[in-house]
């Protein structure tokens, strides 16, 4: 029975990176698997976070993903903590994981900058969580941004290890889902780096809270360079500003760059700029509102959280319980 479970930290506004890499295929994917979606609060406390914070971020970020679509009738939606299994399903892998397979890992590298000594255990040891999470409910798909791919292989590394140290048939090794034409949106500030929460200019990304005037105001002042958009997609390679609207463009309306392009060739980027910020208004203000509405009924909200904490555990138990005994911390 194909399963899906993917994550996302409760560390700020999530912004149209992670709708157009992620949460957007969250919910198309409801169809037709069974799928697990969950606030990974313990992720976010690898770096320093403020308490009171956090607590309301889980809350938020459980609301913008039931208002983007994620159908809690359907598909499982709770926050980490509230399942004991993934910190203990990720002490077990820990003891499973290589030291040196940690050491390539390049977000790591990245978020723990040049003082690396300095960074937590939890930051390094983050991916050995991650595959926990997945394990866990033994998912067959993740569906996730592209930066979180080397994550992903190394759950599969993970999974085939334990198994072939037990000699069992026990973890699947499982498939990531990268989809869309978006699988990695850029700062709009600057192509070369990636849309990201921890930004210091709210202006490198548009957030799923940002109002309409906000989001026009924020595409106007986007980088570019001075020529018109080109014919082809081949044409964009060396034009990362450029390239990175067209993609979010494409995203919005769910087309290909190649069809953006042959519509909108010769263009000004003013008036290409007009167009993108009418689709991402169009996607983004009934998501806004929705979320406006829920985060006025925390009730209902922490309700889901609670339903879909039920459910993870008891698809989590006894997977945790079997993985205990195999390694023989539990008598069969
Ligand atoms: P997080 O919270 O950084 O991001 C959540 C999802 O959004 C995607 N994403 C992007 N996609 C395209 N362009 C971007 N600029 C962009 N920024 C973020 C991410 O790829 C991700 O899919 N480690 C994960 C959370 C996690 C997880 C898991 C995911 C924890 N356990 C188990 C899958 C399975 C993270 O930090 O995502």
């Amino acid at each position: 029975m194909p399963r899906i479970f993917s994550g996302v930290q409760p560390t700020g506004n999530l912004h149209l990176g992670n709708y157009l890499g992620a949460i957007r295929n969250w919910v198309r994917l409801q169809r037709d698997y069974e799928c697990l979606y969950c606030v990974v609060d313990l992720h976010a406390i690898t770096v320093e976070q403020d308490p009171a914070e956090l607590t309301k971020a889980t809350r938020e970020v459980a609301a913008s993903l039931l208002a983007a679509g994620i159908d809690p009738a359907r598909s499982i939606v709770f926050n980490q903590t509230q399942v004991a299994g993934h910190a203990e399903l990720a002490w077990l892998l820990n003891c499973i994981a290589r030291v040196g397979w940690l050491n390539r890992m390049t977000q790591f590298k990245e978020k723990a900058g040049k003082n690396r000594v300095n960074a937590s255990v939890g930051l390094y040891v983050y991916p050995v969580l991650m595959a926990a999470d997945i394990l866990l409910y033994k998912a067959t798909h993740v569906p996730v941004g592209e930066d979180q791919k080397q994550h992903l292989e190394l759950c599969r590394d993970i999974a085939q290890a334990f198994n072939s140290q037990f000699g069992v048939d026990f973890f699947p090794l499982t498939e990531p889902l990268i989809l869309g034409e978006a699988t990695r949106v850029m700062s709009l500030r600057d192509g070369a780096k990636k849309m990201s929460k921890s930004d210091v200019s709210d202006y490198s990304r548009i957030n799923l809270t940002d109002p309409p005037d906000t989001i026009a105001q924020k595409i106007r002042k986007a980088k570019t360079d001075p020529n018109p958009l080109p014919d082809t997609v081949a044409e964009l390679e060396r034009r990362p500003e450029a390239d990175n609207l067209v993609t979010i463009y494409a995203a919005l309306a769910d087309r290909d760059r190649q069809s953006v392009l042959a519509e909108y060739a010769g263009a000004q980027f003013s008036t290409f700029k007009e167009r993108l910020t009418e689709v991402a208004v169009a996607t983004l203000s009934p998501i806004t509102a929705e979320m406006r509405r829920l985060l006025a009924d925390p009730v209902y909200v922490d309700g889901v959280l609670r339903h879909g904490t039920a459910r993870a555990r008891s698809l989590a138990e006894p997977v945790l319980r079997e993985a205990q005994k195999i390694v023989g911390l539990l008598r069969t």
